[in-house]
């Protein structure tokens, strides 16, 4: 493996400082790294400790982002680990991946969608722009309330930002930005974000406490490239750690395929092409529940994690 980047800087003390920085750091701010902050109390064994770990995924689009996402999840759920997972891919359907069936999740709606809660949180209209809004609004009972439960872990679905894309200045971008900082930052729990091509939901500081993350490629050039393309908006970002997840490989040569086109970045394990994968998809469930393989690679993936982050 190859040396993984670190961020530097100091972290505030004061939770609502911490908080607040995080949401809405400028360009220029110094990175805060949670690490720092976990050595600092002494703690920097999470795994071990079960103290939260923050894994966002990405990568281009039908690589498998949604299929880690749901596996890993089931996977540290069965651990006794307790499990936030975010659905922050507009196109995704990180609940079938997990095996939560469709009528539970009709019972619950994307998080930026719910108009009344973000005008009520926020202090806004939605969609206002130009006028008075909360930059800190409460988000913290927003897992208690919003999500979907399945053995020991809970979904949360956020939708699409309507105008202006992620990045605008609006009431439910703040308030999903917020929401985000407040799992990566506050949460002692595992949080899971199945997340777009791009990092839009990641603010500056923000990115700094995400533990890992994990970029996708499948054995194919354009997934190379994009996964180039995440790995430099991650340093924009100030992410701490980025390795690649290989998936759909079909034997040794695409993972030296894979080794040699991204040979910067620490490949952390790969997922093998499986026909249970599109199985699950037909049947409607998680492929964690019929293919052992995969919670085999899976598990590797979450094992050789720990080791990289202890
Ligand atoms: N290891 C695999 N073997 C076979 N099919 C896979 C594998 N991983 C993912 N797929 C299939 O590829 C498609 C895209 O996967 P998905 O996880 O939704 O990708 P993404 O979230 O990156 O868009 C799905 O139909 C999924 O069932
Ligand atoms: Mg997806």
């Amino acid at each position: 493996m190859t040396t993984v980047r670190h961020g530097k800087g100091e972290t505030p003390s004061h939770p609502f400082f911490r908080f607040a920085m995080c949401a809405f750091l400028p360009p220029c701010a110094p990175v805060l790294n949670r690490s720092h902050f976990l050595t600092a109390l002494g703690r920097n064994d999470t795994f071990s400790q079960g103290l939260g770990v923050k894994i966002a995924i990405s990568g281009k689009g039908g690589v498998g982002k949604t299929t880690l996402a749901g596996v890993m999840s089931r996977l540290l759920a069965s651990q006794g680990s307790r499990v936030v997972c975010i659905d922050a891919d507009p196109d995704s359907n990180l609940a079938g991946a997990i095996g939560i069936p469709q009528e539970e999740l009709d019972q619950i709606r994307p998080l930026a969608q719910m108009k009344e809660f973000i005008e009520e949180r926020t202090g806004a209209k939605k969609g206002a722009y130009g006028g008075f809004f909360k930059l800190n609004p409460k988000v913290d009972d927003i897992p208690d309330q919003f999500s979907v439960a399945k053995d020991g872990l809970r979904l949360v679905v956020l939708g699409t930002i309507p105008q202006g894309g992620g990045g605008c200045f609006c009431p439910e971008n703040v308030l999903l930005k917020a929401f985000l900082a407040h799992l990566f930052v506050e949460r002692d729990e595992y949080v899971i974000v199945d997340m777009e091509a791009g990092l839009e939901h990641l603010g500056r500081g923000t990115s700094a406490y995400v533990d890992a993350l994990l970029i996708v490629v499948e054995p194919g050039r354009r997934s190379f490239q994009t996964a180039r393309q995440i790995n430099s908006l991650s340093q924009d970002l100030g992410v701490p750690r980025v390795y690649i997840v290989g998936n759909k490989v079909t034997g040794p040569s695409d993972i030296e395929m894979i080794e040699q086109h991204l040979s910067g970045l620490p490949l952390l394990g790969s997922i093998s092409l499986s026909e249970k994968v599109a199985q699950a998809d037909r049947l409607g469930v998680s492929p964690y529940d019929i293919d052992d393989q995969i919670r085999r690679e899976v598990g590797a993936i979450v094992a050789g994690l720990a080791d990289a982050l202890r």
